[in-house]
């Protein structure tokens, strides 16, 4: 029997005109209202997963991409896939908590976590047929624009993340003391270094331009493969910029020409300062932002994209 002890989840973006829904294991709720038992194995051994997709009127952007990703990472660490990961499972799901949370119009962001559920605790899995948790909900996002227009600071730090940072687990420990790390230094990310070379930032992909080309670290264990890295890299393909799948070293990012990030909420962000040294120009470089407006381009545009008839 499960403890009543429950805890609750808040966002610390402000509230919404409505109250602001949540969706727990097949319910809605007001988010407020939502709770979990303490023995959830998230809580205890941040053992699951998570998704944030991008929604602009409504509609969710790249749904299968972020969706294949999910069912990877649960792949990965053998959790059962609940209903929430099938496509119509999750657009009914969307549409609901966007609706009755006064979302449909203007930017906001989709959370969904999946935990391996409530059990005892022991570090072993559960017993089989043990439901995993299933919790999503939405909140209203504003694009840091004035930021974009200014180019923002970076830091760098030790990447001291485990050796599968291609799943998305909500254990973020190493991320959260990275991020606070550049928050207490002005800075809006944190750059990881491990051994010697650029790995990620805390929260979004990093990429950076030299000698006119573009260099991000490869797709492995190192990295998440980042669903807005992915398509920046396919439109500087079609504006025939030259990208290299190649880490860079910690030593380079001086001689950068530009340096941006690359998440779902980032889009394409410059980075102008890293340890407050410039980067390039010390402004937003014209690669980042020919990037930043193709990425613009076709966020609006897959979003207001008429759906085909079913
Ligand atoms: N973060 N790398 C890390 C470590 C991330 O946490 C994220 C996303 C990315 C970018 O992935 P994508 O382009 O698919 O968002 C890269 C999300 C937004 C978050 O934790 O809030």
């Amino acid at each position: 029997m499960p403890s009543a002890a429950t805890i609750t989840f808040h966002s610390n973006s402000p509230p919404a005109a409505s109250a602001v829904l949540a969706y727990l294991n097949g319910q809605y709720l007001p988010r407020s209202a939502a709770t979990i038992p303490v023995e959830d194995r998230g809580f205890i051994f941040g053992d699951g997963v998570y998704e944030v997709w991008r929604v602009v009127n409504g509609r969710l952007f790249e749904t299968d991409r972020h969706l294949s990703r999910l069912a990877f990472g649960l792949g990965e660490l053998r959790i059962a896939a609940p209903d929430i990961v099938r496509r119509q499972v999750l657009d009914e799901v969307a549409e609901r908590l966007l609706a009755e949370s006064g979302l449909t119009v203007g930017e906001a962001t989709l959370y969904v976590e999946i935990t391996r559920g409530v059990a005892p605790r022991t570090h072993q899995f559960p017993p089989a047929g043990t439901a995993p948790t299933v919790f999503a909900t939405v909140n209203r996002f504003v694009p840091p624009n004035d930021v974009r227009a200014r180019g923002a600071s970076a830091i760098t730090a030790p990447d001291v993340r485990w050796l599968r940072c291609d799943i998305k687990t909500i254990q973020l420990l190493p991320n959260v003391m990275a991020k606070q790390a550049a928050a207490e230094r002005g800075a809006i990310e944190a750059i990881m270094i491990r051994d010697g070379m650029v790995t990620e930032g805390s929260h979004a992909n990093v990429v950076g331009v030299l000698n006119g080309e573009i260099r991000t670290h490869p797709l492995d264990n190192l990295i998440l493969p980042g669903i807005t890295r992915a398509i920046v890299l396919e439109i500087a393909q079609t504006l025939s910029i030259p990208v290299r799948e190649e880490a860079f070293a910690e030593g380079d990012i001086a001689r950068l020409d530009e340096c941006f990030l690359a998440g779902t909420t980032s889009d394409v962000m410059p980075i102008v300062r890293v340890n407050d040294r410039p980067i390039g120009s010390g402004t937003p470089g014209p690669i980042t932002m020919r990037l930043f407006n193709g990425f613009r381009a076709h966020l609006d545009a897959s979003c207001s994209a008429v759906p085909a008839p079913a």
